[in-house]
């Protein structure tokens, strides 16, 4: 049985996780107005992602004698300023994911719920992965710059990056 306390908080992240999903869509669908089919389907993938980690929230929250929320969503941004800008956002919007995990982390700590500390182990492995994706994204959009023959390979290979990152992942 998980605590008022603890219950709030994961449904705050029940509704960080939908908001992720929702905005993830939007720039998918930014990107394929615009042409940019490959990074499209990588947003696309990634929405998809973080409507799973909303869900695994939810079941574990009803599972565990609590009451799982699905939230309101507000309307995420229609346009973009470019492919770069982009996916500044989604590594900064990564990092403050991160920060909210390791509060939720802390607050399972200081309530001595060891069953949730447990379970949100999984979400703090995977916002390694995702920090680290969007870090190898922007690096690479650095040093295609103004290339256009560079942009349409990495519009074309963006989704090998991700099996790169988990490769990697899966050594350490
Ligand atoms: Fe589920 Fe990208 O945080």
């Amino acid at each position: 049985m998980i605590s008022t306390k603890i219950e709030k908080a994961l449904n705050q992240q029940v509704l960080l996780e939908a908001e992720s999903s929702q905005i993830y869509l939007a720039m998918a669908s930014w990107a394929e107005v615009e042409g940019y089919n490959g990074i499209a389907d990588f947003l696309y993938t990634h929405s998809d992602e973080e409507r799973v980690h909303m869900l695994k929230l939810v079941k574990f929250i009803n599972e565990r004698g609590g009451r799982g929320i699905i939230p309101a969503l507000s309307q995420p941004a229609l346009k973009y300023k470019g492919v770069r800008p982009l996916f500044e956002q989604v590594l900064n919007h990564e990092i403050h994911v991160s920060e909210e995990i390791n509060k939720l982390v802390d607050i399972c700590l200081k309530d001595k719920d060891y069953t949730t500390h447990n379970f949100l182990q999984w979400y703090v492995s995977e916002q390694i992965e995702e920090e680290a994706l969007a870090r190898r994204v922007i690096d690479k959009l650095k040093l295609i710059g103004d290339d256009k023959g560079g942009f349409y390979m990495f519009d074309r290979d963006i989704a090998s990056l991700e099996a790169a990152v988990g490769r990697e992942k899966g050594r350490n």
